[in-house]
């Protein structure tokens, strides 16, 4: 797929955008704080609906404004073409598909498809928990709109059921209270173990692959789901369930005590080796980096293989930090198979053939011009 056409309204630091990329390979060029990650962002809130940066909404509209749009036509192999939009007015936020208003914003999700790599990605390889457990829900509602669904009665039930874990604390009442919410619990949390689980190993074999090909076979790629009680090898979501009930059963009562839900998908997590060494503790900010990129990459690869259409490649700033063989197997990853935006600040980290190939734009205070 490929976008075709790009609109920004008032987002960001764009008054207004009308920008024709190219199919394959667009390099956007400018000086800091013009706006070139800004319109990567834009694309890839029409594949998500959600911002990789702004912890508010607000922060995308240009600021003095009361809203801001991104849209898209965009051409697609598999499916019929599609043109999106989503309009930010907060607290509000809505979606078009083929101009029609829907209701559901998670009803985008998945029209179109984008990686993005930045250089905050290396974050998913040694931050936190939570910022891996993004990356999987990110990730995993891309292809399965169903996954988004779930996930959001998951996170509306452990609120629910957190509360009422602190209320039984206070009053020390029978906590049988508990068994509804348990069994939603359960249902929506096996549901999304049992995705992830198969979604990661998917990515782990892929991502193998890459990593070898990225370090020259210098390096053994390895990731395995962490999930916050031994599945036991149970792979089905009636298995998982089982499991799951059987756990909260014997954690009832520190569950109570310190009110709050233990287990279950919140509290998964994703461990990274590189030769058998936890990237996180042991790796170099390059392996870290590498790492990073070998696992975007394998996301391309298993989204492209479920949707059977390649996604939108989306490169921040990533050039700078990568050495040449690195630099050089992304171009020919992305060559002739996807459309692909790479941002930077000059274009001396291409090879004349790459230029004479692709399509360079500047970037300059919120507008956008072929160079
Ligand atoms: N809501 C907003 N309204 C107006 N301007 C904004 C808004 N949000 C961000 N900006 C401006 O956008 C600019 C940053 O854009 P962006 O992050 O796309 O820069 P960039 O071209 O990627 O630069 P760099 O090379 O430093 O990464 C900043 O000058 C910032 O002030
Ligand atoms: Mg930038």
């Amino acid at each position: 797929m490929y976008i075709e056409r790009l609109v920004f309204r008032d987002f960001r630091n764009y008054e207004m955008l009308d920008f024709y990329p190219g199919k394959g390979l667009n390099i956007l060029v400018g000086d800091n704080a013009q706006g070139k990650s800004n319109l990567l962002e834009g694309i890839y809130i029409l594949a998500t609906t959600k911002s990789l940066r702004a912890s508010r909404e607000q922060e995308l509209i240009r600021v003095g404004q009361e809203y801001g749009t991104v849209a898209a036509e965009v051409v697609r192999e598999k499916r019929e073409d599609v043109s999106v939009e989503v309009i930010f007015r907060p607290p509000q936020k809505g979606i078009r598909i083929n101009t029609v208003r829907r209701q559901r914003v998670s009803d985008l999700v998945g029209e179109v498809n984008t990686v993005f790599f930045g250089l905050e990605d290396i974050d998913i390889i040694r931050g936190e928990p939570a910022l891996r457990r993004r990356f999987l829900n990110l990730e995993i509602s891309q292809i399965s709109p169903q996954y988004c669904y779930q996930l959001a009665c998951y996170k509306r039930v452990v609120e629910q059921r957190n509360r009422l874990l602190r209320d039984l604390r206070e009053s020390r009442d029978n906590p049988a209270s508990l068994a509804p919410w348990d069994e939603q619990l359960t249902l929506y949390g096996a549901f999304i173990i049992e995705r992830r689980q198969e979604f990661l190993e998917r990515i782990d074999k892929i991502a193998r692959s890459i990593h070898s090909a990225l370090t020259g076979d210098m390096e053994v790629y390895q990731s395995a789901y962490q999930p916050s009680f031994p599945l036991g090898g149970a792979r089905t979501m009636v298995g998982i369930r089982e499991l799951f009930t059987e756990k909260l059963r014997t954690l009832r009562r520190e569950e109570i005590e310190r009110g709050m839900s233990l287990i279950g998908p919140h509290r998964d997590d994703i461990a990274f080796q590189i030769d058998r060494m936890d990237v996180r503790l042991y790796g170099s900010r390059g392996q870290q980096r590498t790492t990073a990129l070998s696992l975007k990459l394998a996301e391309f690869l298993l989204i492209e293989e479920t949707m059977q259409e390649a996604p939108v490649l989306l490169l921040d700033d990533v050039l700078s930090e990568l050495d040449d063989r690195r630099r050089n197997q992304i171009f020919e990853f992305s060559e002739n198979r996807c459309q692909t935006f790479i941002t930077c600040t000059h274009l001396r980290s291409f090879q004349d053939n790459v230029l004479r190939e692709a399509s360079v734009f500047d970037v300059q205070q919120g507008r956008v011009r072929a160079a």
